[in-house]
């Protein structure tokens, strides 16, 4: 299959709806992420994206709708439900609340859960998007399970660190602002839960819910087959192919430093110590640095707004990894 690039203007966006009502898959810009899209009422279509992906199918995917008003056609919004989505939406917060028995929602989406994972994604190809499908998208991170999420479309393009071939089509929007997946937040139960830091600072969130989110349980092991409540939770998930090793303040012999703030490295993720520029070049960064085939060592950064969901992704590069019997150097 030859993976086309599509334009993001109202010709693009018509061969990518055509796509989508084939049921393909199509990799599409988001604010945070690229995100590997297809109509999430059509069970062939949604198993299409596991299957580039190579997806543990125990993986639940988050459904991308225009609006609040769509999220909650889907889902059973309550009060916090409607307080957060207008609050963040459109934006890079993602809700795990009820799904509605009649929703339609294809049952691969949920992986067969009675709950679903929803977000209105803020990017404007991506709404023009599902506006002018009038589907719902179902769309994880448009890289190869267990890699670095793809913030440009050559990043999803390529043929060896992406879906290159293994996809109909990716519209290239450019480079994602946000650089960093969606804040996940659990409401179940009548309680508030932070899944997974994200572009969104859970302190942001915390000031609208007027009260603290509880944190997820301990990360599952790598080896323990334990079914994650969000499998981004799988311990080394955004995995480059070098060793990484983090709060590094010096490169040891043979490595490659990036950088933050004082600590100037070969590169750096933001010469100025901000945050929202280093989620925005993190991925891109550890993909260059990948290619120079060298241990990588990233300075510390500074655990608050988005720099939890930074050194979040970072730890998770940093462990071990699955098969791999070695601990990771520094971690
Ligand atoms: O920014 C983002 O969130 C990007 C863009 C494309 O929207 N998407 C993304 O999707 O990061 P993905 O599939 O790579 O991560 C989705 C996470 C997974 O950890 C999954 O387990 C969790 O959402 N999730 C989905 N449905 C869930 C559910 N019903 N309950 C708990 N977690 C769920
Ligand atoms: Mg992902």
């Amino acid at each position: 299959m030859q993976t086309r690039i599509l334009t993001p203007d109202p010709a693009g966006i018509r061969r990518a709806c055509e796509l989508l009502a084939e049921g393909q898959a199509v990799a599409i810009p988001t604010e945070t992420v690229y995100g590997l899209a297809a109509d999430a009422h059509n069970p062939a279509a949604v198993a299409g994206i596991y299957a580039a992906k190579g997806r543990p199918s125990f993986n639940p995917l988050i459904v991308h709708v225009a609006d609040l008003e769509a999220a909650g056609r889907i889902a059973v919004l309550d009060e916090d439900a409607r307080r957060l989505g207008r609050a963040f939406w459109p934006g890079a917060l993602t809700l795990v609340v009820p799904l509605r028995a009649d929703a339609g929602i294809a049952g691969l989406v949920t992986a067969g859960l009675a709950t679903v994972a929803l977000r209105v994604p803020a990017h404007p190809v991506a709404q023009r998007l599902l506006r002018a499908s009038g589907m719902a998208l179902a769309a994880p991170s448009a890289n190869p399970s267990g890699r670095v999420s793809p913030t440009t479309a050559a990043h999803v393009a390529d043929p060896a660190t992406g879906l290159g071939g293994r996809i109909a089509a990716v519209i290239d929007g450019g480079p994602c602002p946000v650089g960093v997946e969606s804040t996940i937040v659990s409401l179940i139960g009548g309680e508030a839960r932070l899944l997974r830091p994200g572009g969104i600072p859970a302190e942001a969130i915390e000031a609208v819910l007027g009260q603290p989110l509880l944190r997820p349980p301990a990360d599952p092991s790598p080896r323990d087959p334990v079914a994650p409540t969000a499998p981004g939770q799988l311990t080394s998930h955004y995995a480059p192919r070098a060793p990484l090793r983090i709060n590094a303040r010096a490169a040891r012999p043979g490595e490659l430093l990036i950088g933050f703030g004082e600590i100037a490295g070969e590169m750096t993720l933001s010469a100025s110590g901000d945050p929202a520029e280093a989620a925005a070049r993190l991925f891109d960064m550890l993909r260059v640095a990948d290619a120079a085939d060298r241990p990588i060592a990233v300075a510390p950064i500074p655990e608050t707004g988005l720099g939890a969901a930074i050194n979040d992704r970072l730890r998770r590069a940093a462990a071990p990894r699955p098969g791999d019997d070695s601990p990771a150097p520094g971690a």
